[in-house]
């Protein structure tokens, strides 16, 4: 059986441009045998976490807004994609709201071990997707066991759909074949 995919699209535009690098990664995870599920955090309605530590004892959230559901299947995947619009040269703010959310899992055991980045940004270069993949490898630090497997930077992309004349979604396909 192949592995769990579980991919986390955090753009509000629905097939926007890191939302096709997550759909071509998924096509390529799919042709491998993986199972994917993905994740749309614009349909959600995800709060801020409160710092309360209820999670600490409880093991779960202590917020009814969906979450808990989202981290059994982020606890339950072998394989996690994050795919985010760059915001001010860093992962969008609705990403890095649920990254913070996450913080039950610290507390519990997980399996997933690779952890892949999809980025798109209008500006041309490499250096537009630096704080994101700097914040990702934060949240993996954290993780003890995960690595951040790769990372597809499709920059250059500004209208939606310009990032399939990058190159990057290629790269994605590549990079979900050979998860
Ligand atoms: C609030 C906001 C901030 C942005 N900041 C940047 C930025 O700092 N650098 C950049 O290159 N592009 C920036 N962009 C452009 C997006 O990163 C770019 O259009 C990206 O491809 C959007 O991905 P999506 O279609 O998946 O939403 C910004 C867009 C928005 C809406």
């Amino acid at each position: 059986m192949g592995k769990r995919v579980l991919v986390i699209c955090s753009s509000p535009r629905r097939n926007g441009n890191s939302e096709i690098l997550a759909d071509e990664f998924i096509r390529g995870a799919a042709e491998a045998g993986h199972q994917t599920e993905k994740i749309r955090l614009a349909e959600q309605h995800i709060g801020y976490c409160r710092a309360c530590y209820y999670c600490e004892t409880n093991k779960a959230c202590v917020q009814q807004d969906g979450v808990n559901e989202l981290l059994a299947k982020l606890q339950q995947a072998d394989t996690v994609v994050f795919a985010t619009p760059i915001y001010f040269f860093e992962m969008s703010g609705q990403l890095k709201v649920f990254l913070d959310r996450t913080m039950p899992l610290y507390f519990l055991s997980y399996h997933f071990r690779d952890v892949y980045l999809l980025a798109s940004a209008a500006e041309d270069a490499d250096s537009a997707m630096d704080g994101a993949v700097k914040g990702i490898e934060g949240w993996i630090d954290c993780y003890e066991g995960s690595r951040l497997a790769g990372v597809v930077r499709g920059h250059g992309a500004d209208r939606p759909g310009t990032v399939r004349a990058t190159g990057a979604a290629e790269e994605a396909y590549r990079l979900g074949l050979q998860s």
